[in-house]
């Protein structure tokens, strides 16, 4: 049996949920665990195996190591994915790929010449509910998709690095960087972007914290993100309109409703039974890597998410829509 070995850099929680995911398999063995705060490093090390390294340059310098997991606080993941094409191993970068187009095409690059495989964690499009939904949409019976809308909103107060606007990006890379993906996985690739931002920020933060975004899609289709991190009363929901009827989701449930029939909800059990995001996203990227099966996400996915988000940001400042693709301003 082939054998993946593989380090994390970055283990902090998302990092620990990748590399359990990993760790469940068989055809993984960790070598090593880079984080710079020791505890951190330590503690991943005992539940995962492998050595402990401060520095994710001594981690990658392995002849051993073939791939790396990547989940470090955002502004990192270009220099870290950067390196690691560089050190010819392949990666697995957690969202939002990067905090530019430009720095996504250096990534993208990077990994061509060096002939390694990078996928990003766009998870929400794998999750069992929005899975779900995305498959109702692809087979056809509700007929074309014509409008996305989802509202995230919750009451927000950042910790450690997410607190600052630099090394997040804000919401739109820090949390919407899922949703935006989720509008491509529904739509296609998106044409203009048109946001309107409020000044007022997160508790203890600089990040503002109310983003509209209107988004114009290729194929004629049309997306609303209600992203609102100030609202106590906070909700999740994903609304799709198509030619035939409508379908909606959340985290634990799908329900649709033909123009001219009753409304249906997914059974409960027909959820559970699905894998975890988490899962699939890195049994996608191991067999990739291992047995060259095509990823359920790309760097491209990765690259169009911080693509709008970008525009979103640039759109909100200067009160104009933003044709895509983006030209540097
Ligand atoms: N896909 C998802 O649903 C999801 C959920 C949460 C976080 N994330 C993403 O995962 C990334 C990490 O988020 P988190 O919640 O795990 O943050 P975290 O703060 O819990 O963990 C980050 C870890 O990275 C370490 N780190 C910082 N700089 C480093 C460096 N140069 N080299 C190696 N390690 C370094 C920190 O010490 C920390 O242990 C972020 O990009 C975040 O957006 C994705």
């Amino acid at each position: 049996m082939a054998v993946l070995k593989l380090g994390l850099i970055g283990a902090g929680g998302m990092g620990m949920s990748l590399a359990r995911a990993a760790k469940a398999r068989e055809d993984v063995l960790f070598v090593g665990i880079a984080d710079p705060v020791a505890e951190q490093a330590s503690k991943a090390a005992a539940e995962l195996g492998g050595e402990v390294y401060s520095s994710y340059a001594d981690l990658l310098a392995r002849k051993d190591l073939d791939a790396v997991l990547a989940a470090t606080p955002n502004a990192a993941h270009c220099e870290v994915v950067l390196a690691a094409a560089a050190a010819g191993k392949h990666v697995f970068c957690e969202k939002p790929m990067a905090l530019s187009v430009a720095d996504c095409d250096r990534m993208i690059a990077a990994a061509q010449n060096a002939g390694v495989k990078l996928m990003v964690g766009q998870v929400l499009r794998l999750i069992p509910g929005f899975s779900k939904a995305r498959e109702l949409v692809q087979s056809g019976e509700f007929g074309k998709p014509l409008a996305i809308a989802i509202e995230r909103s919750s009451f927000w107060r950042p910790r450690a690095w997410r607190r600052e606007y630099q090394p997040t990006g804000g919401v739109l890379f820090e949390i919407n960087a899922h949703e935006i993906d989720y509008m491509r996985a529904i739509l296609g690739d998106a044409s203009s972007v048109y946001a309107c931002i409020s000044t007022e920020t997160c508790p203890d933060s600089d990040i503002p914290g109310i983003n509209y975004v209107l988004v114009r899609f290729k194929d004629g289709g049309i997306g609303m993100l209600n992203s609102n991190s100030l609202i106590p009363q906070g909700q999740y929901q994903v609304a799709i309109t198509l030619e035939k009827g409508s379908i909606r989701c959340d985290w634990s449930s799908v329900s649709y409703q033909f123009r001219d029939r009753e409304a249906q909800t997914v059974p409960e059990e027909e959820l559970k039974a699905m894998l975890p995001g988490v899962q699939r996203e890195i049994d996608s990227f191991v067999e990739w890597v291992l047995h060259g099966k095509e990823p359920l996400v790309t760097a491209l996915d990765g690259r169009s998410a911080v693509e709008i988000a970008q525009a979103a940001l640039r759109s909100g400042a200067t009160g104009q829509p933003v044709s895509l693709p983006l030209q540097s301003s």
